[in-house]
């Protein structure tokens, strides 16, 4: 699959399998969420371009390498997505963080969305949107279209499981955006749950059902 990642770190891959196990309360759920997304993002961050910078060390001057550029925007896609931002946080302390709301419309299915709170000039910055579960690829698709609308062209999404179904979807609907994840797993059962997956993400982050 062309433009799609799967980050096959040890350390993602060993918390992603301690992650999928039902036994798993929501704390540990959520600190290990915030452990992968913080591994996720040093991923995602490989090719940031960097530029020189002059500095004095205390033994010399020389010429350093620095970020270019406008600090980057982490997107959850609510509410999920908001438990993976700590840890990309703490990697990018000075992105700026914006928010998609959606929900499922029950007779539809699709999602709709019912906030968007981005910074200004979020079209001349690198987007992260991130949701741990790509599913469908419903609220993905919706995300990026989000922010295309707003004029953004530098989009990566960043997800912890992907089913082959959502990525499909994805990369005919967003051929330009490439996926990050930490694992493609087999299938979608009927009620669109990924098999084997971890679950519904946003009910183990938050402790609902
Ligand atoms: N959303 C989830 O949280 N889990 C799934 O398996 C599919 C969608």
């Amino acid at each position: 699959m062309s433009n799609f990642t799967v980050v096959e770190h040890p350390l993602i891959q060993h918390k992603l399998s301690i992650l999928r196990r039902k036994e798993v309360s929501s704390k540990e759920f959520r600190e290990l969420v915030d452990e992968i997304g913080m591994l996720m993002a040093y991923e995602v961050c490989r090719d940031m371009p960097l530029e020189d910078v002059e500095i004095d060390t205390p033994v010399a001057h020389m010429t350093a390498k620095r970020l270019a550029g406008k600090k980057p925007v982490i997107v959850p896609i609510l509410r999920a997505g908001i438990g993976m931002v700590d840890g990309m946080n703490k990697l990018m302390p000075a992105a700026r963080v914006g928010f998609i709301g959606m929900y499922r419309d029950e007779k539809t299915l699709q999602p709709v969305e019912y906030l968007v709170k981005l910074p200004t000039d979020v079209d001349e910055r690198q987007v992260l949107l991130v949701d741990p579960m790509l599913a469908t690829g419903g609220s993905a698709i919706l995300g990026v279209e989000t922010l295309k609308k707003r004029g953004v062209t530098n989009i990566k999404f960043v997800c912890l499981v992907a089913a082959p179904e959502g990525v499909k979807a994805f990369q005919v609907a967003c051929p330009d955006v490439p996926i990050f994840a930490a694992a493609l797993d087999d299938h979608l059962n009927d009620k669109g749950y990924i098999v084997p997956g971890l679950g519904d993400a946003g009910d183990r982050l938050f402790g609902t059902k």
